[in-house]
């Protein structure tokens, strides 16, 4: 069999996630890892981990190979990169995994597709990791079965109150700080996520923003003095759900990686016959996860939870 050959741009935190999955591909030792990055020493530190890769000084020799059909580039670098990075190694015929957020804004995304479908290449985004995680499951299972009926009002809440990447999370990667590099704060960080998963329960045919804000509650903070920090911590919309059956509901979001409120973490989904809520997994891996379902039960609430374990 020919090898699978992978490719990754950016060898920094991400990337060695990446490099550990793929070794746990069926045939690990039939998948070559090909990677770079603009920082020598980051791209040294990474072949120490992971002595089996190939190391390049840069993506256009990485890349100058010809193609073959199934090889995959991963584009592991801050989001002001992805358009350009995923567009040209799409156009070298290979498909594309890009980490999230996919891209600055929506021209870009339209862009990165556009170019996919030139080339006749996929493009994936990382913001799926969260998608078949069991608790979302067993509300897809109970929004089939139609359990909860007519469907009024749904929540989204992750408060925490000092997880700022670049500053307690990650500190010292510091272009999660700056809009012109990240694209934004805690919302572009970990919305693509959220609204992966949440828009995958419901397939709205669309989604309308009623009322939204960004805040920046005010901290010490202990940053170099050059830094530009300028993204914000919290933010928060209230958004309407078009559903294909012609019916519709309200969506209330909130996230913070900082905020002075208390930490918070909640899927909640209300329906005239019951509601179901869950814990958004990100703050405490290795935790079992419940779901609770509520419904009435000869005039008293009967409550049920479901426990998932996950690692
Ligand atoms: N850190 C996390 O926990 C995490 C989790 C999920 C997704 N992500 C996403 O992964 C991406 C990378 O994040 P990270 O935490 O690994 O950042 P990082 O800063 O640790 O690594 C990014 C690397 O990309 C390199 N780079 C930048 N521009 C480049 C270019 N043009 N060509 C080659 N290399 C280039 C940098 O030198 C750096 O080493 C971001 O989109 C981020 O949102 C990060």
């Amino acid at each position: 069999m020919s090898d699978q050959r992978i490719y990754l741009i950016g060898a920094g935190l991400i990337a060695g996630s990446h490099a550990a999955a793929i070794r746990t591909l069926p045939e690990p030792d039939h998948v070559s890892l090909s990677v770079t990055d603009l920082n020598p020493d980051v791209l040294a530190d990474f072949c120490k981990r992971y002595p089996h890769a190939r190391a390049y000084a840069d993506t256009q020799a990485m890349l100058s190979e010809p193609a073959q059909d199934s090889d995959i580039v991963i584009v592991a670098t801050p989001p002001s990169t992805h358009a350009e990075l995923s567009c040209s190694a799409l156009a070298t015929g290979r498909h594309v995994l890009c980490e999230k957020p996919l891209a600055m804004n929506q021209d870009q995304a339209r862009q990165m597709l556009a170019v996919a479908r030139e080339h006749n290449r996929l493009l994936g985004c990382c913001s799926v990791r969260f998608l078949h995680w069991p608790p979302a499951e067993e509300a897809r299972r109970l929004l089939k079965e139609r359990a909860l009926g007519t469907i009024f009002h749904a929540r989204f809440i992750s408060r925490e109150q000092r997880n700022r990447p670049g500053i307690e999370y990650q500190p010292g990667t510091t272009w999660f700080l700056s809009q012109a590099k990240s694209g934004g704060g805690t919302l572009m960080d970990r919305a693509p996520y959220e609204f992966t998963v949440l828009n995958d329960l419901f397939q709205p045919v669309c989604v309308a923003v009623l009322a939204a804000w960004l805040a920046n509650p005010a901290t010490a903070l202990h940053l170099p003095l050059e830094t530009t920090f300028d993204v914000e911590q919290q933010a928060g919309a209230t958004l309407r759900y078009h559903l294909a059956d012609g019916r519709s509901f309200l969506l209330s979001y909130e996230r913070a990686s900082a905020t002075h409120s208390n930490p918070q973490s909640l899927i909640e989904i209300e329906g005239l016959e019951g509601t179901i809520s869950w814990l958004w997994p990100a703050p405490t891996w290795g935790q079992s996860l419940t779901l609770t379902h509520n419904y009435d039960s000869d005039g008293l609430v009967e409550s049920k939870t479901l426990s998932f374990a996950f690692s």
